[in-house]
């Protein structure tokens, strides 16, 4: 594991848009796809607005880029609730990658959702093997929708589960991938900012396995938490 600690959320948001753009051109130049799940929240959108910059946008070759989600709540896509909706307006907007090569959770469908969105997993990871996985860290220790004591915490082999909402807003059911399938990524970034996430955040790296984000361990993979000194706790 290694946590790379930056000056403010900015300077956090920029590595995250690098580290993507970098793995996707490994990726592609070894296996000629970069995969990639992308997390909702606000921490993340600022690393989606950079990449859509022209100056980023380029150094990655998006017709060879397939994208799809670590969760999404069971919400219409124009809803601001949506991850793929933040998604859409905040990079794919302003991107030149084929509507092909993105996988959203289908979210109208309510349980079958994530029947449907299994099936995009297995023509987009056939062997489980994502490139990289952005996460987010819930000030309640949950990732994607893993909320503690959730069934999905559990779950093998289904690569996608629904989920009741959790404590944190907003209260809806969610779809998330589930840990055999985070896990064998070959690498996972968690993007974690602010002050309010600084006790957490001490928890995760206290090793408190009672924590849905402490359950993330590769089985083979890197493990990079991207931090900013606030939620470092050296605010
Ligand atoms: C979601 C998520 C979730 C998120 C964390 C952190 O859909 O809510 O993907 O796991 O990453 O809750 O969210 P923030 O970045 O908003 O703090």
């Amino acid at each position: 594991m290694e946590i790379r600690v930056y000056k403010d959320s900015e300077e956090l948001a920029a590595a995250a848009a690098d580290l993507f753009a970098e793995v996707a051109r490994d990726a592609i130049e070894a296996r000629g796809w970069a995969k990639i799940g992308l997390s909702g929240g606000s921490t993340p959108e600022s690393m989606y607005r950079l990449l859509a910059q022209p100056d980023r946008a380029t150094l990655v070759d998006w017709s060879r880029t397939m994208l799809f989600l670590a969760d999404e709540r069971l919400v219409p896509y124009d809803d601001p609730r949506s991850n793929f909706g933040m998604i859409q307006r905040t990079l794919l907007a302003n991107v030149d990658i084929p509507e092909a090569n993105v996988y959203p959770v289908p979210t109208k469908f309510e349980a079958v959702s994530a029947i449907m969105y299994e099936l995009s997993l297995k023509s987009v990871i056939p062997d489980m093997h994502a490139d990289l996985i952005f996460l987010g860290l819930g000030e309640d220790g949950h990732t994607a929708s893993l909320f503690s004591g959730s069934p999905a915490l559990t779950e093998t082999p289904r690569r996608a589960m629904v989920t009741p909402p959790g404590v944190l807003p907003p209260h809806v059911d969610r779809v998330t991938l589930t840990l055999p399938v985070i896990n064998a990524s070959r690498n996972i970034a968690f993007l974690v900012s602010g002050e309010k996430k600084a006790e957490i955040f001490r928890r995760v790296m206290d090793g408190d396995k009672a924590l849905p984000a402490s359950t993330v361990q590769p089985t083979d993979g890197n493990l990079i938490w991207l931090v900013d000194r606030a939620a470092a706790g050296k605010g």
